[in-house]
Order: C-alpha cells, then sequence, then structure tokens
C-alpha cells in the first residue's frame, strides 16, 4: 500500500515542456514493467543507441530544481523504510551521474550503472564507482543493495526484487511527474513489484517520487 505524502516542495515557474505519454520510451517503460519478456534484444539496442546518441546534449537538462523530488525522496521516502540499511546504493541508469553526489551524501558506496557507455564515461569519477551493465540483469549479488535509486528509468521488477536486502528500499523518481518519459504512478510501481510491499509517495517541484520496501 501507498501513503500519500502532502507537498513540501511546491513545483516553481512553468513546467517544462513534456511529450512524455506520446513518447517511444514510455511504451519500453511499460512493456519492462508489466510484461515479464517485455526488453527484448531490439528494444535494448535501441534504448543503448538511443542514449549514447544523447549524452553530448543530455546535461542541459540540468535545470535548477530537477534535483527536488529526489531530495524529497531521500529526505522523507528513505526516513520512513524501516530498518534500511545505509551502506550500499546502486543508481541505475545513472546517466551522465548528475544525481550521484546526492546518493554519496547518503551512501559511502555508490555504483552507479548505465547500458550507455557514452553517458557513463560523462559521469564525474568519485562520487560512485561507474559500472556498464543492464538493468535487466545486474552485476550484483542477491540481496546485496540497501536501496536502489531509479531516475527516469525503466522498471525491472523481477531484478528490484532479486537485488534488493530484505530491509532494503526502492527509489523511484519521475523529474517531470507525468509528463516524463519514463513515467509509472507510484500505485503501478507497487502492483509491479513481487509479493507484498508497502511505500510513501509525494510530489516534488515538477517531479513525483516514490519510495518501496517490502511489507513485513
Ligand atoms: C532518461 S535517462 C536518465 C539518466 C539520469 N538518471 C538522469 O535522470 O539524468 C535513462 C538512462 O537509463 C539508461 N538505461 C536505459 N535502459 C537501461 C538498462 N536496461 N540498464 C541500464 N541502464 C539503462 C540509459 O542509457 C540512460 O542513461
Amino acid at each position: 500500500m501507498i501513503t500519500e505524502l502532502p507537498v513540501l516542495i511546491p513545483g516553481e515557474g512553468e513546467p517544462p515542456a513534456g511529450l512524455g505519454s506520446d513518447h517511444p520510451m514510455r511504451q519500453v517503460t511499460r512493456a519492462v514493467a508489466f510484461e515479464p519478456d517485455g526488453w527484448t534484444p531490439e528494444r535494448q539496442q535501441q534504448v543503448q543507441e538511443l542514449f549514447d546518441g544523447l549524452a553530448d546534449e543530455w546535461n542541459t537538462r540540468d535545470v535548477p530544481g530537477r534535483e527536488a523530488p529526489l531530495v524529497d525522496a531521500f529526505r522523507r521516502g528513505l526516513d520512513a523504510a524501516p530498518d534500511l540499511d545505509h551502506h550500499l546504493a546502486v543508481e541505475l541508469g545513472a546517466g551522465t551521474g548528475l544525481f550521484s553526489r546526492e546518493l554519496a551524501a547518503r551512501f559511502p558506496e555508490v555504483v552507479a550503472v548505465d547500458i550507455a557507455f557514452e553517458m557513463l564515461r560523462r559521469a564525474p569519477a568519485g562520487p560512485a564507482h561507474r559500472a556498464q551493465g543492464d538493468g535487466s540483469r545486474l552485476p550484483v549479488a542477491d540481496g546485496s543493495v540497501d536501496a536502489l535509486v531509479l531516475v527516469n528509468m525503466f522498471l525491472f521488477p523481477a531484478e528490484v526484487d532479486r537485488v534488493l536486502a530484505r530491509h532494503g528500499a526502492l527509489v523511484w523518481v519521475n523529474s517531470r511527474g507525468a509528463d516524463t518519459p519514463i513515467h509509472l504512478t507510484a500505485a503501478e510501481v507497487d502492483g509491479c513489484l513481487p509479493g507484498d510491499w508497502s511505500g510513501v509517495a509525494s510530489t516534488a517541484g515538477h517531479g513525483t517520487w516514490s519510495v518501496h520496501w517490502r511489507s513485513s
């Protein structure tokens, strides 16, 4: 069950223009989340090529306030997760590492994983160990990750369940809320995950976030 928290950080100014629901990445998002075989080799290649091609201009998206939903998710969402350890966080779909420092401020070990080498190559060295990998088969042991952070990134439900520690938490952020191309509602994330989960959700700035943990 998801508990909606009140909004503490309102959006300022006009929301960024969004093509979210018509974007081809929205279809991929839904296929990956809802269909067991949704992540096909063709989709993998399409996604990798798309983001390798966007790498040069990706940081133009780093506008003031874009970090608001992640900051709020960390403050109120992670704090709500019972018995969460703060050792290892994996930032999946880390891109050019725009959020790696936020993770490193909370977790002593951070691994930034991305399928697109050109994105990862532009990420800063230091706040996170960088690794090229596919979120459908993460190069980490079962039950080893305290926080799995997905900012504008696809949800692979079975893999989330495999890698998260017993008291681990999934952090789900959409920077432009429902206008984000890679978007799911908190209830959809909750419904996709295997087994019973609890969580909290809210909006911050122009984005939405939710944090999910296994019900005891
Ligand atoms: C929309 S971008 C978001 C980047 C970053 N999180 C941000 O918000 O600035 C999605 C990122 O996820 C990566 N990605 C997509 N599918 C992936 C997969 N299966 N495994 C790992 N990374 C993936 C892309 O290469 C891209 O860098």
